[in-house]
């Protein structure tokens, strides 16, 4: 029995994958969402919608754009298009053999949305995950073409017709591309590639690389790093139109999330995240209530009720062993740390999200809603 979290959104009923259509609108976050809006497993794909004025507490909204006749509506991103007065979706419809982007419009905020319309096919099989942005007087799509490897931009005026503008492969990264995200930060410019396999231990895992963007093209100053060194974060992506850069991401891992126990309820997505640049680097901070502590020791462990979270120093490494509090693969992962440990951790019913000298993990977890002993 997987107990409800209270800090991660997770749907009323049945399964959710990726966060899409992030968008800060009318007063509130909206987070649309890869839904099976009729079982507790992956298929049906629709997006499913949620809204929050503080990203933590989270009200669910009837399915915006629901499976069509001919195509899934898969994962993409929601602009506003000032222009129209209106928000627009951009998705992969997919189905056997194609997909192709398409558009949405939202004339009220995001309740309701109308049209289905191809605007890019390339006749591919595996085109997908547009992310738009507005960047100067035209709007930017980075696009995935997965199988090749490849994240792709696009560029339109209108959002209806699209010129293709480069191809960008990470050379470090050699699996799957999903869910692209391009961003300016703090004077830099920002990747996300989602990949899968990819993830550190096996399965699904999210990379990034920092570097520049002239309009065109994406040229990277370093090699792609790992945004979480635990197993559950993957398809994460950034919010349009909000003050600061926010992302939140899929709290699961394409290796075991249609396999794992589930209740009336499968998914849930991590908490949202402060994105900057510092020194260089990428820096994450936790929006949402945290535990802060140091530990000086090299072995330590969280006790639950029903069991351990253990962490040991191994090889200049802080080893993270999950075996006696889940049910399937991936039972350890690493963070690249070594005591002392400054540790902020997020505690929640079913997953603990953790920052440990500035490095996060995300992991599900079989707990209840309880904070757990530290023991060294
Ligand atoms: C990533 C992904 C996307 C796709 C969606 C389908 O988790 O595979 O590439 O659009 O999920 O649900």
């Amino acid at each position: 029995m997987r107990t409800r979290p209270k800090k991660h959104f997770t749907p009323e009923n049945n399964w959710i994958n990726d966060p899409n259509g992030l968008i800060c609108h009318g007063g509130y976050y909206h987070l649309f969402f890869q839904h099976n809006p009729f079982e507790n497993k992956w298929g049906h794909m629709s997006w499913g919608h949620a809204r929050s004025i503080d990203l933590i507490n989270w009200e669910q909204l009837p399915v915006a754009i629901p499976e069509q006749p001919d195509h899934a509506i898969f994962s993409g991103s929601a602009v506003f298009d000032q222009a129209n007065n209106r928000l627009v979706a951009i998705y992969s419809g997919h189905k056997e053999g194609n997909q192709s982007q398409y558009i949405s419009y939202s004339y009220d905020g995001g309740t309701t949305w109308q049209e289905n319309i191809k605007v890019l096919d390339l006749n591919m099989a595996d085109f997908r995950d547009p992310k738009v942005f507005r960047y100067q007087d035209k709007w930017i799509m980075s696009v995935v073409k997965s199988k090749e490897l490849k994240v792709s931009f696009f560029e339109s005026n209108d959002l209806i017709n699209w010129n293709f503008l480069s191809d960008y492969t990470a050379p470090d990264i050699q699996d799957l591309y999903e869910c692209p995200d391009l961003f300016e930060l703090d004077g830099k410019w920002v990747l996300i590639i989602s990949t899968n396999p990819g993830g550190i231990y096996g399965g699904s895992g999210t990379r990034y690389l920092l570097g520049n963007f002239d309009g065109k093209s994406f040229t990277a100053d370093g090699p792609a790093k790992f945004i979480d060194y635990g197993p559950d974060n993957y398809a994460g992506v950034t919010f349009n139109d909000a003050a600061e850069r926010i992302s939140i991401a899929w709290m699961n891992n394409w290796e075991y999330a249609n396999k794992v126990e589930r209740e009336i309820w499968n998914g849930q997505m991590t908490a949202a995240r402060k994105l900057k640049i510092k020194n260089g680097e990428l820096v994450q901070t936790f929006i949402g209530e945290t535990v802060k502590f140091e530990i000086t020791e090299n072995n330590f462990e969280f006790k639950y009720s029903n069991g351990s979270l253990k962490f040991i120093s191994e090889n200049g490494a802080l080893v993270i062993d999950r075996s006696e509090l889940w049910d399937s693969t991936i039972t350890q992962y690493a963070l690249p740390v070594t005591a002392p440990y400054k540790v902020e951790a997020l505690f929640d019913a079913g997953s603990i999200e953790l920052s440990i000298n500035g490095h996060f993990a995300s992991a599900l977890i079989n707990v209840g809603a309880e904070t757990p002993l530290l023991s060294v």
